[in-house]
């Protein structure tokens, strides 16, 4: 009993003056191993007639241990200098910066917008392709002199395999599914072995659009991506087509529109013609359509082909396509929103 009297005044007489005195009060007089579980385990030793008297002082003691470490440590949290150990729970939380979507998908979604509202659905397939989806089935068999106008990325693995160098090659694989009519819009990524620079890179972005059905007309073309341009670039823009050839089209023609940023009067950018291209396009040649077992009598259909960046760098007057690719933050961010 002289024992329970002596813990308590030794408890007293500690200084506890820091979270970390006041956890060691805590492992010495309360812990498993403490002061206050030790006297308690001498309990059997105390004669009979004792134990009441004992037992209700060593309660005593446990009450009393449990509010003087409370006491002590409130005291620690409200006025001691290492209040910086404890939460302030009514602080505001701290900011996680929130990324922003990336200008060339923020410009492909536009876009797929834009030909949803006509009708044109999304369709997708691989990267890595084999030489027909690629070059083949488009009309450009091997040794074509026009598969020089996209260098490629061969597969040393197999020589058959490529990284695609447009999103035709998804045309072929859903024109082969053989469901008639076909409206489509393939955006992806492509590849062509270039020199980086400020307009090339080695992979860029495109959506691509193929419509196939009876008694299709260049007058549609003309129209779906006269169509395409207001909704894109607004209602003031020039737009003209120039005859071109694509293996895979015939007729074949560029887009032009008028160079958004000197308006037409002449800039570095449209190289002083007042016209920046945007898409390739034409009607799908007849033998595009029975390579991939469609009736070029009955169906007819066009393509058009447009490059992600370049719309990105016209919409938000961007010089260096460099610049899409390089992940800084500080160019990145600030794309917050289509305009
Ligand atoms: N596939 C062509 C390219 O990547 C673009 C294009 C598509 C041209 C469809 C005409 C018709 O260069």
């Amino acid at each position: 009993m002289e024992r329970i009297a002596e813990i308590k005044s030794a408890m007293e007489s500690e200084s506890v003056t820091d979270f970390a005195s006041l956890e060691a009060f805590r492992i010495k007089y309360l812990g498993t191993k403490g002061l206050v579980k030790a006297v308690m385990g001498e309990m059997k030793n105390v004669p009979n007639d004792q134990k009441k008297e004992a037992g209700l002082l060593l309660n005593e003691l446990k009450i009393f241990a449990d509010a003087y470490f409370e006491k002590i440590g409130e005291g620690l949290g409200n006025d001691s200098g290492s209040s910086s150990d404890l939460q302030d729970l009514s602080l505001p939380g701290e900011n996680l910066p929130l990324g922003t979507r990336h200008p060339i998908s923020l410009i492909q979604q536009k876009i797929i917008r834009i030909f949803e509202k006509i009708g044109f659905s999304v369709a997708e397939g691989p990267e890595v392709e084999d030489d027909w989806h690629n070059f083949s089935a488009l009309n450009l068999p091997e040794d074509h002199p026009a598969r020089d106008m996209q260098d490629t990325f061969y597969i040393s693995k197999n020589p058959d395999w490529l990284l695609r160098t447009h999103t035709s090659s998804v045309q072929i694989r859903e024109m082969q599914k053989g469901k008639l009519p076909l409206r489509i819009i393939c955006p992806g990524r492509v590849y062509r072995n270039e020199t980086i620079s400020a307009r090339a890179h080695c992979f860029f972005h495109q959506v691509e659009g193929l419509y196939i059905a009876e008694n299709v007309s260049f007058a549609d073309l003309k129209q779906t991506l006269h169509y395409f341009v207001k909704e894109m670039f607004g209602d003031s823009v020039g737009v003209r087509l120039r005859p071109s050839y694509f293996p895979f089209t015939e007729p074949s023609a560029e887009m032009d529109i008028s160079c958004l940023i000197c308006k037409g009067s002449g800039c570095n950018v449209c190289k002083h013609s007042g016209w920046v291209e945007i898409l390739g396009c034409g009607m799908v040649h007849p033998k595009v359509l029975e390579n991939c077992g469609i009736d070029s009598n009955k169906y007819t259909g066009f393509a058009f082909g447009m490059g992600v960046e370049r719309i990105t760098m016209l919409t938000y007057q961007v010089k260096d396509l460099r610049l899409f690719s390089e992940n800084d933050v500080r160019f990145l961010n600030q794309f917050t929103s289509i305009q």
